[in-house]
Parts: structure tokens; C-alpha cells; sequence
């Protein structure tokens, strides 16, 4: 099928939203949910404290699990998300976990039009900006973001370290095994050909990569699905470069939410927290 109107491929790639509908049903076992919405509670409350945090914006909330952590401690939190069905998740298991949080449909485009300088916090974390296949559609993300903060608020992003996953083409992202299922995230390096069969005209690109999710079912006699869709490495040099041109004057970059320092070789990811001032 094709993305956008714009890519030529011969596997099913899904766009952002089909991917996220069809794993959504998994989605909390892949992440490990509900073990982590206890083990991260501690470094949400320290980022509560140092910031002054009150109201919060979950920007591609997913299942919800930052936005339920943030709710529990007190934070008056919206999460935002393209896929009807992550919301869907999200508003169930915020019911479970008794949690306040809100939860809307919206797409990053489309948060000028409902918040204006309301959050002390948009949080944009676990590798959701890589899903924007545009410098454009990136652009009006972190511009948007920046417009939704209050005067000293903060951005927080996290995506994975795209300049070692890049520089070694690491392929396998993370493997992980319940006692019902294995999950498999891992990417395809091969180029892809962006044009336009009627004009003729193409373009390889390398720029993009195959993300790929293999969920086996132990219980089905290891049936399997592949669900794709496609990807955009963001390096921690463009990162900045962007987060400066949408109006950030002050950033810093860590190696993880815990502050630990940033190293392009080694560290698993690229955390950056930028102040509006
Ligand atoms: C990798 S998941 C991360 C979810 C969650 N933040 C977490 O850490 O578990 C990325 C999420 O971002 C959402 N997303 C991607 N592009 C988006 C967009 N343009 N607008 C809103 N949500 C988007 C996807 O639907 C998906 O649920």
C-alpha cells in the first residue's frame, strides 16, 4: 500500500495510526505496563518537584502510562494521541489504575487549535517523534509544543539514540517475552523509493527506516503477526537544531530521563528537556 501518497513499497506498511489501532490490543504487554507504572513513579516525582509541575500534556500518550503515572502524583494531565484505539486502551486502563487523566484523539498538527500556553509540562516520550516522516510535520509538532507551554514550562523528548543506531545499523530494538506472547521490535535499513509513478519521477532515500513489531501468540501454537510502518531517525544534532528553531533558547541533553549524561556512542537514548523562557 502506499503512505501518504507518497511511498512505493511492496510489504503491507501501515501509516502511524493503523499501526498503533492494530497493536493496541498488546501494546501495555509489549511495554511491560504494568511493572513500569510503578518502577518510573520515582522519577516522575522528582521531575513534578524540580519543575513545579501541575498540569501536563502526554503528546502521543499511547496507552497512557506516563499521563496515569503524572495523574497519580497529582498532575492534572491531558494525553493526546492519533490512534482512536491507543486512546480507547488509555482511557480503560486509567479506569483500572483509578487515575484522573484525561483523554483526547488529536493529532500533534492539531494542538493550536485547543491549547494555548496551558501546560507546565508537554512530555513526548518513548520514541514517538521518529514516527513523523516530515521535517515540516516535525516542525509544526515541536512548534505546537512549544506554543502549549506556559512562560517557564518544559519540554520533555525521548527517542531512542538514532546516532549510534544509525552509525552501527542496529537492527533488533528490543525482544521481549510474557508468558503468553514474545514481542520482536526491529527495524529494516533497506532504502526506500519515494515518487511518483505518473510523473515519473523517483527518489531513493535512506533517510527512512521499516519499523517492524513480530508478535508470536505461545498459546496459538506460536502463530505470528508483523506489523510495519515506517520511521524517521531524528540525530541529536538535528533534534537541537530544530528545538532552536521553533523558539527554545535554553536545552540540555541526557542519556536518560535520570539526567545521566548524553553520549552519541553509547547511550540507549537521546532525553532532551527544553525550557521556554
Ligand atoms: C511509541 S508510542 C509511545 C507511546 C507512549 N508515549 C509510551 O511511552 O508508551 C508512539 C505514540 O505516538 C502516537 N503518535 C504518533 N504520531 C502522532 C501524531 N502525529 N499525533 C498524535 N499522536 C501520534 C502513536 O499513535 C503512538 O501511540
Amino acid at each position: 500500500m502506499t503512505e501518504n501518497g507518497k511511498f512505493e513499497t511492496s510489504t503491507d506498511v501501515k501509516n502511524v495510526a493503523e499501526f498503533y489501532d492494530e497493536l493496541s490490543e498488546d501494546y501495555a504487554d509489549m511495554i511491560d505496563f504494568h511493572t513500569r507504572i510503578e518502577s518510573e513513579k520515582k522519577i516522575f516525582e522528582k521531575i513534578i518537584s524540580d519543575y513545579n509541575i501541575k498540569r501536563c500534556l502526554d503528546a502521543g500518550c499511547g496507552a497512557g502510562i506516563h499521563s496515569i503515572i503524572l495523574s497519580k502524583l497529582g498532575v492534572d494531565v491531558v494525553g493526546i494521541d492519533i490512534s482512536q484505539a491507543m486512546i480507547e486502551k488509555a482511557r480503560e486502563l486509567a479506569q483500572t489504575f483509578n487515575s484522573s487523566a484525561k483523554f483526547d484523539v488529536l493529532d500533534f498538527s492539531q494542538i493550536k487549535e485547543r491549547y494555548k500556553e496551558e501546560f507546565d509540562l508537554v512530555l513526548c516520550i518513548g520514541n514517538t517523534l521518529v514516527h513523523l516522516l516530515s521535517e515540516k510535520d516535525l516542525l509544526i509538532a515541536l512548534r505546537n509544543f512549544y506554543n502549549a507551554l506556559k512562560k517557564d514550562g518544559i519540554l520533555i523528548v525521548q527517542i531512542l539514540n538514532y546516532d549510534k543506531i544509525m552509525g552501527n545499523e542496529e537492527r533488533i530494538i528490543n525482544v521481549r517475552e510474557t508468558p503468553a506472547k514474545i514481542f520482536v521490535r526491529f527495524y529494516d535499513f533497506e532504502p526506500t523509493i519515494i515518487g511518483s509513478p505518473s510523473l515519473r519521477v523517483f527518489e531513493i532515500r535512506k533517510d527512512f527506516l521499516k519499523f517492524n513489531v513480530l508478535v508470536v501468540d505461545k498459546t496459538k501454537n506460536y502463530s505470528h503477526k508483523l506489523i510495519t510502518t515506517r520511521i524517521k531517525p531524528i540525530k541529536s544534532e538535528e533534534l537541537c537544531r530544530k528545538i532552536q528553531m521553533v523558539g527554545f533558547k535554553k536545552f540540555d541533553l541526557y542519556g536518560n530521563l535520570e539526567g545521566e549524561e548524553f553520549d552519541p556512542k553509547n547511550s540507549k537514548n537521546i532525553v532532551l528537556f527544553a525550557n521556554k523562557i
